[in-house]
């Protein structure tokens, strides 16, 4: 009898270990508790942290251990391909300021860099990287019949070859777009880089493709989760990256009650910042974010820590395990369909930067 309730509480340990998510949440509940019942952070922001006060000391207080997805394992796309999970996001950040940024990135833990022709960071990107630890290094090229050139341009820049390059956009006419697709997949057989992404595409675009990509960068938040997309990428083994179109300053702007609501009570609980709860959720429905920053200001430095540290771990920066079923729940219940630019404004996207209300280049329709 004994060795047969032995046997059954092995079991049931495999199963909690085998599902790792709701063996997290499992172990998280009472922890929760205590956390809420003993935080006396109010919201937290990056500044709070800055120099210390109320919020940094509520965040250095004891934790559990908590893993409701090994944060620190890679996905893995088509083919066994490893994809860091956190990644860090280049759009903007001006070749000059590559290097600082790149550098906090790696001491934060980032193994994951997203970049693009478009950017004209690479060669500040390649550089900043040199001789450091081995990195998942991701760029993008324009949907055009020049895009074997184009890889081959970007890892002349780099100093290497990226593991994976993106069709940036949908938004070229059907056939220049799977002519660029096609080219990529020539440049991956000839060793130009080690995969194929796609970028903003929709799932009509997805459809067309000759074979699935690696990766599918979407935009990508609670606020606007693409489920079909992400839903056809996990069907054919992509693994999905989240360009956040500056979702995580809107996080700081955006007025619906709702959010604010949702968002405060997660930060509460983990004496986190709002940014940091997006990374998170991200992290916890198994895509991969790209949080950005510059490191020009105190605040903007630290926030690449945090921002890598809410995907990553109990620590300084992030408390009480990982996000409950209900706090994911709340969270998810945030869908809004708010596309491309509609949101973080102080990012610097503007309403002339999107062509109309209805914009979205998932939903382009050529011809
Ligand atoms: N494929 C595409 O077409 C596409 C489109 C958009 C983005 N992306 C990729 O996705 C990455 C992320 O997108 P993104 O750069 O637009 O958005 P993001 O990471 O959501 O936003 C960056 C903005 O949020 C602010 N921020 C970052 N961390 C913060 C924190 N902890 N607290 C408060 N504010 C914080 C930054 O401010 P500071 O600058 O002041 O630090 C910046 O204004 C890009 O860098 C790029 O690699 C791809």
């Amino acid at each position: 009898m004994a060795n047969k309730i032995g046997c059954n509480l092995m079991l049931a340990l495999l199963a909690l270990l085998v599902v790792g998510c709701d063996a997290a949440i499992v172990t998280r509940r009472g922890f929760a508790l205590l956390v809420v019942v003993g935080c006396d952070a109010a919201i937290v922001t990056r500044r709070d942290f800055v120099g210390g006060g109320a919020a940094a000391a509520a965040a250095s207080r004891p934790t559990a251990a908590s893993a409701a997805v090994d944060a620190r394992a890679p996905l893995l796309a088509r083919g066994g391909l490893a994809v860091p999970r956190v990644g860090f996001g280049l759009y903007k950040t001006k070749p000059e300021e590559t290097a600082a940024a790149v550098a906090l990135a790696l001491e934060a833990g980032v193994r994951h860099f997203d970049a693009a022709a478009a950017y004209g960071n690479e060669a500040a990107l390649g550089e900043a990287l040199r001789g450091g630890p081995k990195c998942f290094v991701a760029t993008k090229v324009a949907p055009s019949r020049g895009a074997r050139d184009a890889v081959k341009a970007a890892a002349d820049r780099l100093g290497f070859a990226p593991d994976c390059v993106y069709v940036h956009s949908p938004l070229a006419p059907r056939a220049e777009r799977l002519a660029a697709y096609e080219q990529l997949l020539d440049a991956r057989r000839d060793g130009l880089c080690g995969a194929v992404g796609v970028a903003n595409f929709g799932v009509r675009h997805l459809g067309e493709l000759p074979e699935p990509p690696a990766l599918v960068q979407l935009e990508l938040s609670p606020y606007n989760q693409r489920r079909a997309e992400a839903a056809w990428a996990t069907k054919n083994g992509a693994v999905v990256t989240c360009a956040a179109w500056s979702k995580l300053s809107g996080a700081y702007n955006w007025g619906s009650d709702a959010a604010f609501k949702a968002l405060n009570a997660c930060c509460k609980a983990h004496a986190a910042t709002k940014a940091q709860v997006l990374v998170r959720w991200a992290v916890q429905r198994g895509f991969a974010p790209l949080p950005r920053s510059t490191a020009a200001d105190a605040a903007q430095r630290l926030a690449i820590a945090q921002n890598a540290a809410a995907g990553v771990e109990d620590g300084d920066f992030w408390r009480g395990g990982p996000l409950s079923r209900a706090e994911m729940k709340a969270l998810d219940a945030l869908e809004d369909h708010l596309a491309s630019g509609k949101l973080g404004r102080t990012d610097g996207w503007t309403a002339d930067d999107v062509a109309g209300p209805g914009w979205d280049p998932t939903t382009y329709v050529d011809g």
